[in-house]
């Protein structure tokens, strides 16, 4: 199974994301946009992996507490268009604590640099629209190991195991 952890979105911040894809829409940008209910943000991409077992235990083992993020800001890496999040001290942190719990635990993932971003839109069209993202926050209470099948009509995300955050002293 192909995997991979990530923080899943409150609705808020879905619909502050749905608004900019609908803006976008409406400014002739076209490519493959992300469904309502696949949009997060991802900590790290494991890929086929035969058995989850390694993963629940390293999830097991990470620490935090709840914390806070902001939509903050659009960008692209090629024909990718996506949305960034405001600085955050705590979400590097998670997902350093993350990434080494795996090492740890013999899971390979993906070691590009973390990037924190929310994938709009793939095989973007035509040139970034200059749009202004409506403000959104939420609190980070939970991440998740996240299965990836591929579906008649896209990628199909389900979450398989949580970690919740612990709590703030
Ligand atoms: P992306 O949105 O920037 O493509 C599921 O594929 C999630 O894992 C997506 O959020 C995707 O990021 C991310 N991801 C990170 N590294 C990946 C890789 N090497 N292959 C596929 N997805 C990757």
């Amino acid at each position: 199974m192909r995997l991979f952890v990530a923080i899943l979105l409150s609705e808020e911040m879905k619909d502050a994301l749905i608004a900019a894809q609908n803006e976008m829409y409406d400014r002739g940008v076209r490519g493959n946009f992300s469904p309502d209910e696949n949009l997060h943000l991802t900590l790290a991409f494991i890929g086929e992996l035969p058995d989850a077992e390694p993963v629940f235990d390293a999830l097991e083992e990470i620490a935090f507490t709840p914390f806070q993020l902001t939509l903050e800001g659009l960008g692209c890496f090629g024909d990718l268009r996506w949305a960034g999040l405001r600085e955050s001290v705590p979400l590097v942190a998670v997902a350093r604590r993350l990434r080494r719990a795996l090492a740890e635990h013999g899971v390979p993932f993906d070691k590009k640099r973390f990037s924190p971003h929310i994938t709009l839109l793939r095989k973007a069209s035509g040139p970034m629209p200059g749009i202004e993202l409506r403000p959104a926050t939420m609190t980070v209470s939970a991440i998740s190991l996240m299965r990836s099948d591929r579906g008649r009509n896209g990628m199909i995300y389900t979450e398989i195991c949580r970690k919740e955050a612990g709590k703030a002293r």
